[in-house]
């Protein structure tokens, strides 16, 4: 069975291209998964720009496409379109054994959306430790909140700090997670279908290697612990508050 992921975010700049690109790569390259990429983040499809990029400087540097002939396969396909066109494509890929990767615009205000929402398997919410980036996140949650996948129940959903500032306090963060959890286990007071929303524990930290290593086509094991985590999660698909 395909497992349908999108990393997003209702608020720009949070990481969604730079972490979906070094999901999808690490994955197909290093854990051998196959992978599909839609970019349906319209008008920008920034995540298919790095790979035409990329394939424009394996025309012109030799070493570089000397380092891409190593890795033995040919790049993971990246599909870039608005999400109305998308949608259909992903029919033909239920039966498959393939991560599916998709690129959302950053608003729910968009044709196709709740469509799309409703066929993912999981969504990574990806937040900063600022207080607009957390109220748009718990926002962001509480729209999820209103969609449901085949079997009824909210699309399990995860809550992913990104920029992860190692030199702030770390109280910073965990009384950011205890207050949310504080908060969607309130809304859950009285709700028919339970919220399904959970933090994953590893958080990306603020690094220019994520910018630096950020590739279509070479895998950077800076991502590799929240590989070992997705894994997991990835294994089970069941998120809880
Ligand atoms: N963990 C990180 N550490 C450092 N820079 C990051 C990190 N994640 C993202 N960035 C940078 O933040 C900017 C926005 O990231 P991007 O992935 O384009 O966000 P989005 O797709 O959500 O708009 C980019 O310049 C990117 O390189
Ligand atoms: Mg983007």
């Amino acid at each position: 069975m395909a497992k349908f992921i999108s990393f997003c975010s209702q608020k720009g700049g949070v990481g969604k291209t730079s972490i979906t690109t070094h999901v999808a790569t690490y994955y197909y390259q290093v854990e051998r998964i196959p992978v599909t990429v839609f970019d349906c983040d319209f008008p920008q499809h920034s995540l298919q720009s790095i790979r035409t990029s990329e394939i424009a400087r394996l025309k012109s540097d030799e070493t570089y496409l000397r380092k891409a002939e190593k890795l033995g396969q040919i790049p993971y396909p990246i599909y870039a379109d608005s999400l109305s066109n998308t949608l259909p494509k992903l029919d033909a890929y239920a039966n498959k054994n393939e991560l599916v990767l998709i690129d959302l615009p950053g608003t729910l205000n968009v044709e196709g959306m709740p469509a799309m929402i409703q066929r993912l398997d999981a969504a990574v919410l990806l937040l900063e430790a600022d207080p607009l980036s957390f109220e748009s996140t718990m926002h962001t949650v509480l729209a999820m909140a209103k969609f449901s996948n085949k079997t009824g129940g909210m699309i399990p959903t995860y809550l992913l700090w990104n920029k992860f500032d190692s030199r702030e306090r770390k109280d910073r963060y965990s009384s950011l997670e205890l207050a949310a959890i504080d908060y969607l286990n309130s809304l859950n007071v009285g709700r028919s279908t339970p919220l399904n929303v959970q933090f994953i524990e590893y958080r990306v930290p603020e690094t220019v290697a994520i910018k630096d290593t950020r590739s279509t086509l070479f895998p950077s094991s800076v991502i590799k612990p929240l590989i070992q985590e997705l894994n997991k999660i990835f294994a089970s698909n069941t998120a809880t508050v």
